[in-house]
């Protein structure tokens, strides 16, 4: 049992408040960091400033409403079409003076996009600790995801604290070199933000999907935008759930379609104009995690998705050749099909026609923690600060 220095009501007025700066660009990063701000937003301890790089902008704005989180600086560097380049150049430019001016005793990091890395790489250039939350996910394969396995090993190698959601993950980093000491096993704050958010009569402000009959139909909510999908492989996941309406009239797909222009075109273009086929803007959190908890099955190239299907008891499909996600896989929830048109359409089929195949895939098992990650995480900087003892 952990216990605290023994500060009276007094002592925290007076002390130096712990200065945790979180930085964070996109729209998963928001929705797994939101939890761990306020928590830190209750503490008398800890002074939380919120500085987004607002890499993402409308699909940002509304994790921040929903979690109630008014950041302290935003960087605003989107731009439409925008390049890793753009970003990577615009954030580094953009957050020194941020850092120069707040001096905070330690930044915190998400995940693994390019705002993520180069967040590290700011605070490393100022010499201020960095703790990296959901630390440690690996696929083994440089080029897919792109650039996001880069960029959570670079960040690795940035960080003073590694918050790894699992043991796989707190594995990956020990066999790359890091100190055991570091590296902390707290579970994923993706739970704590979906067990905040389901509702299980949930209404639908979106008359579209109010609409939708979730008991007789068999809905599949579908979602892709990696980069290592866009071109080819996006047409042949698409052109399969075109095959697969055609072939099942009980099936309707949910598609909210990520705000990426090329991901609109071709989306569009190869979905669009089908009653069966709805697609829709990004949808806040709060009304998808509940989409997720209606749908019947799951289409995803998402990274976060994966980790929240297990916990609803939803099958997911997962549209790309490696998962950095084997824990979700091994529970028997998940299952990496590739980006082959036949398979996905065999795949979606079973699913969609045979009861036990899908009973199989509908556990309740969730490797992803309990909902208290952020709680974890918490007491583990406060360890760290020589707060907590
Ligand atoms: C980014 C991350 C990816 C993460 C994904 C989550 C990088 C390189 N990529 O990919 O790791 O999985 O976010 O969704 O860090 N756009 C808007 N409004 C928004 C958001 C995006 O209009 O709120 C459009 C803009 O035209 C923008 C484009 O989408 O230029 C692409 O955004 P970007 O952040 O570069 O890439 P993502 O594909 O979103
Ligand atoms: N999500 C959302 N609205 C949407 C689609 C996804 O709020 O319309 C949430 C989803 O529940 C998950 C996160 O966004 O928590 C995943 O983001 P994304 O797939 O963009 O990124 P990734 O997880 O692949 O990095």
């Amino acid at each position: 049992m952990k216990r605290y220095l023994h500060l009276t009501p007094e002592d925290v007025k007076i002390m130096k408040r712990l200065k945790m700066m979180t930085i964070f660009g996109t729209r998963p990063e928001a929705i797994k960091m939101a939890p761990l701000i306020n928590k830190m937003q209750e503490r008398d301890e800890i002074e939380s400033i919120v500085c987004i790089t607002a890499q993402h902008r409308e699909m940002l704005d509304s994790v921040l409403k929903q979690f109630k989180i008014e950041p302290d600086y935003d960087l605003d560097i989107m731009k439409h079409g925008q390049t890793i380049t753009d970003i990577t150049t615009r954030v580094l430019q953009g957050i020194e003076s941020v850092l120069k001016e707040s001096k905070p005793d330690m930044v915190l990091v998400h995940g693994d996009t390019t705002t993520t890395f180069v967040a590290a790489l700011a605070g490393f250039y100022q010499k201020i600790p960095i703790g990296h939350v959901e630390a440690g996910l690996r696929s083994g394969n440089m080029s897919s995801p792109y650039p996001e396995e880069m960029n959570r090993k670079l960040t690795s190698s940035l960080a003073n604290m590694h918050f790894a959601p699992t043991v796989e993950n707190f594995n990956n980093l020990v066999k790359e070199g890091i100190s055991k000491e570091k590296i902390f096993i707290t579970g994923n704050t993706v739970i704590d933000a979906l067990l905040q958010t389901i509702e299980e009569e949930y209404v639908f402000k979106n008359l579209c999907l109010n609409e939708i009959d979730f008991i007789n139909k068999k809905i599949i909510v579908m979602t892709v935008h990696r980069r290592e999908n866009w071109g080819q492989p996006m047409e042949d996941i698409f052109s399969a759930v075109n095959e697969i309406v055609a072939q099942n009239r009980d099936v309707e797909i949910v598609y909210p379609v990520h705000l990426n222009p090329k991901i609109k075109e071709l989306a569009n273009k190869f979905l669009g104009n089908n009653k069966q086929i709805h697609l829709i803007d990004p949808l806040d959190y709060k009304p998808f995690a509940n989409l997720l908890n209606k749908a019947y099955l799951i289409l995803t190239d998402s990274g976060g998705i994966q980790e929240e299907a297990p916990a609803l008891k939803k099958p997911i499909l997962v549209v790309r050749d490696e998962t950095e996600r084997p824990e979700a896989v091994e529970a028997g929830t998940v299952k990496v099909i590739g980006i082959k048109k036949l398979d996905i359409v065999n795949e979606m089929q079973l699913l969609i026609n045979d009861e036990n195949s899908y009973k199989q895939m509908s556990r309740a098992i969730n490797p992803y923690g309990d909902g208290t990650a952020s709680e974890k995480i918490l007491e583990e900087i406060l360890i760290y600060h020589r707060i907590l003892l």
